[in-house]
């Protein structure tokens, strides 16, 4: 038989003297996305079968039968063969039908104590579980990217901004690490969300287990979790692992998409900071001079979508009664969309930036705004012994009178400061100097060099120990 004559009885068939009605049919199917568990929900049941034999629920030859169906299936999974039928509502009931056209009745024994609340439950809990890893992967990728480029730019400066207006001179490998900090945060964060996604749903049945004798903490051994459901009703109703992931995801995007904000800014002909290869920009189909920064507008957009996947879930949960609701169906969607949206952000994210081009003389000019060492001004004099606030007054009104006279700072001479501040100890010119005020911010967490080298260092090594760790973790 093909899976194209797949017999679409329902299960229930027995309760049922009337068939399902087409609109409703439609309206409830999931298969046209939920069989994107399907090597998951293959996992799950061989584990679950596994266990039915040993507990000798069921024969183990009926058990080797279906190991072997459910092999097959695999295989026409891979192939593209699989006809997916909607009738059949989910890839649970798509992947059991097609069991009992395989191995006959015996198929029928797989679904013996279980559920497919504990079954989807399981199935996304891997799938989480997996997609976890995937995020910490890219992320590990992104950072090494941001690591290399951070190397090549020690000796960029360019303006630090607040309000987006320029505030203080800062090195580009300092400015790039601020990500890495934030990109590490959601690494640990998807590793703490995985930690929470560590017992098996398996053997929670419906809502309330079985009353046969199943071995919940066998299957849950097999799919590599770290325990059996520790309550049933919990396990088939709860999906606050799949938030916290949802949460995380969003998270990962809005820093990604703080990141790509810049890059729009600054690849504008008014920064001129940065140039987007070609590989990772687009024209316009109108005005030939245009390249366009698409990718990471389009990183920037997407993170709406994140956002709003994760407020998807948490709705669907509010309000819900125990145990397992339909509602839940609606789980997936989002998950599979925020999966799919930060597997891609991650990736252009490391193709744009690995392949940017820096453009250092325009970075360094915006930086040589004396302006910027206004600051440095006021801590000139603060080492003077005058207190910040009077320092910070004076200094201010020095600013306001250069910008109104057109001056320079570092034009000034000593006496001319002093008309400001009589502790003025020098002239600009020997004040203000781009490379020392850099240099100066030489406490933990500064911009000088020597401690982003340091922090260079550390994160090369924290890379290098996450790579060994994901190494180790299998899928
Ligand atoms: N497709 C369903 C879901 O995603 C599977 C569970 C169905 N359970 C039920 N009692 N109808 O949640």
């Amino acid at each position: 038989m093909t899976t194209s004559d797949r017999n679409t009885k329902k299960p229930w068939g027995g309760r049922f003297e009337e068939a399902t009605a087409p609109a409703v049919e439609r309206f409830s199917a999931s298969v046209h996305f939920d069989r994107a568990l399907a090597s998951y929900d293959l996992r799950g049941s061989r584990a679950h079968v596994a266990m039915l034999a040993s507990q000798g629920i069921i024969p183990e030859g009926d058990a080797q039968a279906i190991l072997e169906g459910l092999d097959t299936i695999d295989a026409e999974i891979a192939a593209g063969q699989f006809v997916f039928e909607p009738a059949l509502e989910d890839i649970h009931m798509n992947i059991e039908s097609r069991l009992r056209e395989l191995v006959g009745p015996v198929g029928g024994r797989l679904h013996t104590g279980r559920s497919r609340n504990d079954q989807v439950a399981t199935d996304l809990t891997l799938y989480l579980r997996d997609a976890s890893l995937a995020a910490r992967r890219g992320l590990l990728e992104l950072r090494r990217v941001l690591l290399e480029r951070s190397r090549e730019h020690v000796d960029t400066l360019l303006p630090g901004y607040t309000h987006l207006q320029r505030a203080q001179p800062v090195r580009l490998a300092h400015q790039w690490l601020a990500y890495t900090e934030m990109l590490g945060r959601d690494a640990a964060r998807f590793a703490d969300a995985g930690a929470r996604l560590s017992n098996s749903p398996l053997g929670s049945g419906a809502l309330a287990g079985s009353t046969l004798p199943l071995a919940p903490e066998h299957s849950a051994a097999a799919l590599g979790f770290a325990g059996p459901p520790r309550n049933s009703m919990d396990a088939v109703a709860s999906r606050d692992g799949a938030v916290e992931w949802l949460a995380a995801v969003a998270l990962c995007m809005i820093h990604l998409s703080r990141l790509s904000e810049e890059l729009v800014l600054w690849s504008s002909a008014e920064f001129g900071f940065v140039e987007l290869a070609d590989a990772y920009s687009t024209g316009s189909s109108l005005m030939p001079q245009k390249k366009n920064p698409d990718v990471p507008e389009l990183v920037r957009g997407k993170s709406g979508r994140a956002v709003g996947n994760l407020v998807s879930l948490l709705v669907t949960l509010k309000g819900l009664p125990l145990s397992y609701n339909r509602d839940l169906q609606e789980d997936k969607e989002p998950i599979f969309d925020s999966a799919q949206t930060l597997r891609d952000s991650l990736l252009v994210m490391s193709g744009t930036l690995a392949t940017l081009r820096v453009d250092t003389d325009r970075m360094r000019q915006a930086a040589s705004d004396p302006l910027l060492l206004a600051t440095d001004l006021a801590e000139t004099l603060v080492r003077e012994g005058v207190p910040f606030r009077d320092a910070h007054e004076a200094v201010g009104k020095l600013v306001a009178h250069s910008v109104r006279e057109g001056l320079d700072l570092r034009d000034l001479s000593r006496e001319q400061l002093q008309e400001w501040h009589a502790a003025f100890p020098a002239a600009g010119s020997e004040l203000l100097d781009l490379e020392g005020s850099v240099e100066a911010r030489n406490a933990a967490g500064g911009t000088s060099r020597a401690r982003v080298e340091a922090a260079l260092a550390t994160l090369e090594e924290e890379l290098d120990r996450e790579a060994e760790a994901l190494g180790g973790e299998a899928s």
